[in-house]
């Protein structure tokens, strides 16, 4: 098996911010959902209990409320920026339930801005939620051009949008990172490619956002969401708008609420408060791990995570009898989501093994059944995932290997 130096991450100081993995699973189901901070929960149980309030009246605790809910969502903001760029107004940063739902909102806001003909360019790479919603839109009219993703390299290549892109087309859409292959995407040459014919580009950064620092607005981005709850928050999730992005919307909300504040039109009913107060202690969490570690909050875990990767992908290559559907090497492209098959046993076979271990892992098509039939896999079963996450271990890792040594 192999041993690698961990980086420098205090991992004491880490997994002490999380009670859940103090529970006795090792939790490798990450990108399906990340484990919570403490501060998180004590925050949203806080705001519950001492702000049960309609934000808005003279009256104090509204009023406490109010300002609350500002200071959460210029924290939260913020998480847009941590990577570059200019920073992101609140008013330009829309709340809501989850990912499928900010991105079903935005693609009804967007409606009124296309046209019958218009073409909107869909990536088979793409868990459904940034599919989806851009599907629906045909009823209207609109054409979908398919962005395929290419056998050899198993993902859609930048270089294969020159036949796709023309005059009508409005919008790209695609996925910074793939939830299943754990690859990101770079979209530098993507929004180039897309500014070329006046589209705009929609990005899904909800794999990506665990384990690097966003910059949407550095890269051009119009549209970018990611889920909180994968980034050790509460079960919400954040879409930036750029300030065109946000002009363009059409309002879902109250014929009165479409002002001053763009991204209110995507809000209708409100954002969740206690869950935005409770999720603003994401952001303080990654200072307190920059300050500790005196690094980008970022670099340090994306090291970490690259020996996590590295481990489970060396030992995966010493066995015949498995084929890791992905880049089999760790690297600055490849996240600590790792998925596989087996030559002999089923996934559900190898992951039933795995859980009476006390790991959590997963497997099937994980939203994205496109891209496990593009990759001639069968849909249901699909893939045994391990997704990782910065407060895994090597010791962790070393249990999962020899869990999957006696499933396999
Ligand atoms: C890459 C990716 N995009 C979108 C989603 C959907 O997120 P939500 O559950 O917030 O709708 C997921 C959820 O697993 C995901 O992995």
């Amino acid at each position: 098996m192999t041993r690698l130096d961990t980086a420098a991450l205090d991992l004491d100081w880490v997994r002490g911010h999380f009670p859940a993995l103090q529970g006795g699973w090792v939790l490798m189901d990450n990108a399906g959902g990340a484990a919570t901070l403490e501060a998180v929960a004590a925050r949203t149980a806080e705001y519950m209990r001492r702000w049960p309030v309609q934000l808005g009246a003279t009256y104090g605790p509204s009023a406490e409320a109010g300002e609350l809910q500002a200071r959460a969502r210029t924290a939260l903001a913020g998480l847009f920026s941590r990577g570059g760029g200019a920073a992101l107004p609140p008013e330009r940063l829309a709340m809501g339930a989850a990912t499928t739902s900010l991105l079903s909102r935005l693609a009804r806001a967007l409606l009124p801005t296309l046209s019958p003909g218009d073409e909107i360019v869909v990536s088979e790479a793409d868990h459904e939620a940034n599919i989806g919603p851009w599907l629906r839109l045909q009823a209207h009219g609109i054409r979908i051009r398919w962005w395929r993703v290419r056998p050899d390299s198993m993902r859609p290549e930048a270089e294969d949008l020159d036949e796709l892109l023309g005059p009508r087309t409005r919008l790209v859409c695609f996925t910074h990172a793939s939830n299943l292959l754990g690859s990101v995407i770079d979209p530098r040459p993507v929004v180039a490619r897309a500014r070329t014919v006046g589209a705009r580009c929609c990005v899904d950064g909800v794999a990506y956002a665990p384990h690097r620092a966003l910059a949407p607005a550095e890269l051009g981005i119009d549209w970018y969401a990611f889920s909180l709850y994968k980034v050790f928050g509460p079960h919400c999730a954040l879409l930036s708008c750029s300030a065109d992005g946000a002009a363009m919307l059409a309002n879902l909300n109250h014929e009165w609420m479409s002002a001053p504040a763009p991204a209110t039109r995507l809000e209708p009913g409100a954002w969740p408060y206690e869950l935005a107060w409770g999720a603003a202690a994401v952001p303080e969490y990654l200072d307190a791990l920059e300050t500790r570690h005196g690094q980008p909050a970022f670099d340090v875990i994306s090291a970490h995570e690259r020996t996590l990767t590295a481990a489970v992908l060396d030992w995966l290559a010493t066995r015949r009898d498995v084929r890791v559907i992905g880049a089999a090497e760790a690297g600055p492209d490849r996240l600590p989501t790792i998925s596989f098959v087996s030559a002999r046993k089923r996934p559900g076979e190898i992951v039933a093994a795995v859980d009476a271990a006390r790991i959590g892992i997963r497997h099937g098509h994980f939203y994205a059944p496109r891209l496990v039939a593009a990759l001639g896999l069968p849909r249901d079963e699909g893939v045994v995932r391990i997704s990782m996450a910065h407060y895994n271990t090597l010791g962790e890792v070393e249990q999962l290997l020899q869990a999957l040594e006696a499933a396999l």
